[in-house]
């Protein structure tokens, strides 16, 4: 009788431990097997320094590539030291860039464009989720302003580089986050909020003008050896949860309820950086322009992604807000 027990006993702990590891598995959405040597090749990211970025960072430093992480923080020194050391590839490099800042992005962009003869791929990486309403130096929300604003402002700025190197990309991280806002409010843009409701779609929203940037991006580029995708990388346990939980009422308790959850749900820094890198290292042939990509393959767009509309007129707003209005593209 203890026999049978024990047997049962054993085997609903096998079975717990096999679907813990099944649903782990299922919510990491796997690793990218596609890869490239990426010697010879400039990649420029935005929040490198940590978090999923650190971790896109690592790996195409394994590849060979001369990795430029751009960030606002000289802390990144180490992190560019801790890179070196785990890739073997001493290209590693930091440059100052506060997206927050508009003129410290025309700065970057003037620094690089004079050091660098390529760009062979941009990842539009770094981003803030802010859910109680903060502006930009120049007075953008800072949702907007730094997610979309201040990436618009420096894939411009880039932009003749990016042209004129032979099969390069544009990588967007945008977010899934994106399908929950159904427009962009051009009206209230920048207006201070009234309720949690409003401020809870401050990131939904700059992260939909993420894929929006991407859908007129690709068009802008028609005729052109440069791709644009966009993609979610997944749900994953890194600062900027921590960071909007912390601004939430009641904040740090939803945190701690969902904690164990977010043990089994949440993908880790390395997972949350797969996609990104399958988009960095798929054939150029395959990779899909203004495709959006979700667990390292191809996902289908949402409708508001892809409102031309909206997409020009949110290019239209964005050239005037970051003063580019006379600026001859590439
Ligand atoms: N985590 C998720 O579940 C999730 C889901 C969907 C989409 N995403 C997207 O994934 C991207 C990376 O997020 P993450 O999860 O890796 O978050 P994270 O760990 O908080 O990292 C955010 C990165 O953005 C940088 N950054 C923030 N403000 C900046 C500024 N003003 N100028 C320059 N860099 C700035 C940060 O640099 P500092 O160290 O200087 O702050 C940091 O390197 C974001 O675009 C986010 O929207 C994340």
């Amino acid at each position: 009788m203890q026999m049978q027990n024990q047997a049962r006993f054993a085997k609903i702990l096998l079975g717990v431990g096999a679907s813990l590891y099944l649903t782990k598995s299922y919510f990491n959405g796997g690793k990218c097997t596609v890869h490239r040597d990426l010697q010879g090749q400039t990649v420029l990211i935005t929040g490198g320094n940590r978090g999923i970025g650190k971790e896109t960072a690592l790996d195409l430093a394994k590849r060979g590539a001369r990795v430029v992480i751009a960030s606002r923080s000289y802390d990144t020194l180490d992190v560019v030291k801790e890179i070196v050391k785990k890739s073997g590839n001493s290209k590693v490099e930091f440059v100052q860039l506060d997206l927050n800042d508009l003129q410290s992005i025309r700065n970057f962009a003037e620094k690089f464009n004079c050091e660098n003869h390529r760009l062979d791929i941009l990842i539009n990486n770094a981003g803030v989720y802010n859910t109680r309403f903060s502006k930009t130096k120049e007075g953008f929300e800072s949702n907007f302003g730094i997610n979309h604003l201040g990436h618009f402002l420096l894939t411009n700025l880039l932009l003749q580089k990016i042209v004129n190197t032979p099969q390069s990309r544009i990588v967007i991280v945008s977010s899934r986050a994106h399908t929950r806002s159904k427009t962009i409010d051009f009206d209230s843009l920048n207006q201070p909020t009234n309720s949690l409701i409003q401020e809870l779609e401050l990131y939904p929203q700059s992260k939909l003008a993420n894929c929006l940037f991407a859908t007129e991006l690709v068009d802008k580029l028609k005729g052109t050896d440069t791709k644009v995708v966009s993609l979610h990388p997944g749900v994953i346990k890194s600062g900027i949860y921590q960071h909007n939980f912390s601004q939430l009422p009641f904040g740090r308790l939803i945190g701690l309820l969902l904690y164990p959850i977010s043990l089994l749900c949440f993908k880790s820094e390395y997972y949350g950086a797969q996609t990104t890198l399958t988009c960095c290292y798929e054939d150029f042939n395959k990779l899909v322009n203004g495709g959006y990509y979700k667990d390292n393959q191809l996902y289908k767009q949402s409708p508001v992604s892809q409102d031309k509309e909206l997409a020009n007129k949110l290019w239209d707003y964005s050239l005037k807000a970051v003063k580019l209005e006379n600026f001859k593209l590439y």
